[in-house]
């Protein structure tokens, strides 16, 4: 299935007038948001470390030109650009839905195939050399900290003994099977380094984004939410009152966070847990 923007409308309005901006759509996926940005007027630099998305990026290509830039990297290579090349910037984390369904591509637990999670195939550590890898120990801290896996040890000497390569070898391996979506979950943010990505990236952004500029996160689950959250709050307390950014020395001022409608995650049940969040650097 063609993967449906999350929140676009949202993250349309939070950003305001963009025609003549410079945003860069950090997750291009599909290029629903690349799209949009672009329609309205911006320009666009994207990124995306998955190869198989260069198709869609060609065709944006061939429509607007200079207007946009695609880089098949991952977006901690945001670090590589000039401050001064850009006005916004966009993430719109996770996996698409292009890759979810792609059973070949080892993310799901709904297709038997090889245990592979990796957005960027061109990385050699795959979740089942990742198993085969790592300790118990580390294995569980992973379950534990990405997947909140009460069972993680268990689960992890299960792993270890077992040292499953396909995708149905996991899943049958997980005895609740409300644990099967977490450790799937945990093993998908290990593979990609997921958390290091947007640690490093907000990082860079926090000094370089211009003022005026806005950044946005949407998020899928909690883990990554309480990242975002917690690094945006800092931002805006950073000299100031966040209640009061105007007129205290923040750097940043906290916008608005929206969850998905009812009627959005009616037409769009991936989109049930997104989160947006954005800051406004002063
Ligand atoms: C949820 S989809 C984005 C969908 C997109 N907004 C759209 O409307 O079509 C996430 C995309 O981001 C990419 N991605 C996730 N983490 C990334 C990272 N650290 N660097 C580059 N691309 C990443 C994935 O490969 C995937 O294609």
């Amino acid at each position: 299935m063609k993967h449906i923007p999350v929140l676009l409308n949202a993250v349309l309005d939070t950003l305001g007038d963009i025609n003549n901006r410079t945003i860069v759509d950090c997750t291009f996926g599909a290029g629903g948001y690349s799209r949009a940005f672009l329609e309205h007027g911006a320009n666009v630099i994207a990124f995306d470390r998955d190869t198989n998305v260069m198709a869609d990026a060609d065709i944006l290509k061939q429509k607007y030109g200079d207007k946009f830039r695609f880089i098949n990297a991952p977006f901690s290579e945001i670090t590589l650009l000039n401050p001064n090349e850009f006005d916004d910037v966009v993430f719109d984390l996770g996996i698409s839905s292009m890759q979810i369904d792609n059973a070949e591509r080892g993310f799901s637990f709904r297709f038997d195939a090889p245990l592979d999670m990796r957005m960027d195939v061109r990385n050699a550590t795959t979740a089942s050399d990742l198993i085969q890898n790592l300790s118990e120990t580390q294995l569980a801290d992973i379950l534990y900290e990405y997947g909140d896996i009460k069972q993680s040890h268990r689960y992890a000497k299960i792993l270890k003994q077992n040292l499953p390569t396909t995708t149905f070898q996991l899943r049958d391996l997980i005895k609740n099977p409300n644990d099967i979506a977490p450790v799937f979950q945990a093993l998908r943010i290990a593979v990609n380094d997921e958390m290091g990505q947007i640690k490093s990236a907000l990082n860079f952004l926090h000094d370089s984004l211009r003022p005026d500029g806005i950044c946005i996160c949407v998020t899928f689950h909690s883990i990554e939410d309480r990242i975002v959250k917690n690094t945006f709050r800092k931002w805006s307390e950073a000299a100031g009152d966040p209640r009061l950014p105007n007129i205290g020395l923040a750097e940043y001022k906290l916008l608005h966070t929206v969850k998905p409608s009812i009627t959005e995650t009616t037409n769009n049940p991936r989109a049930r847990s997104a989160h947006m969040r954005g800051v406004k650097k002063i």
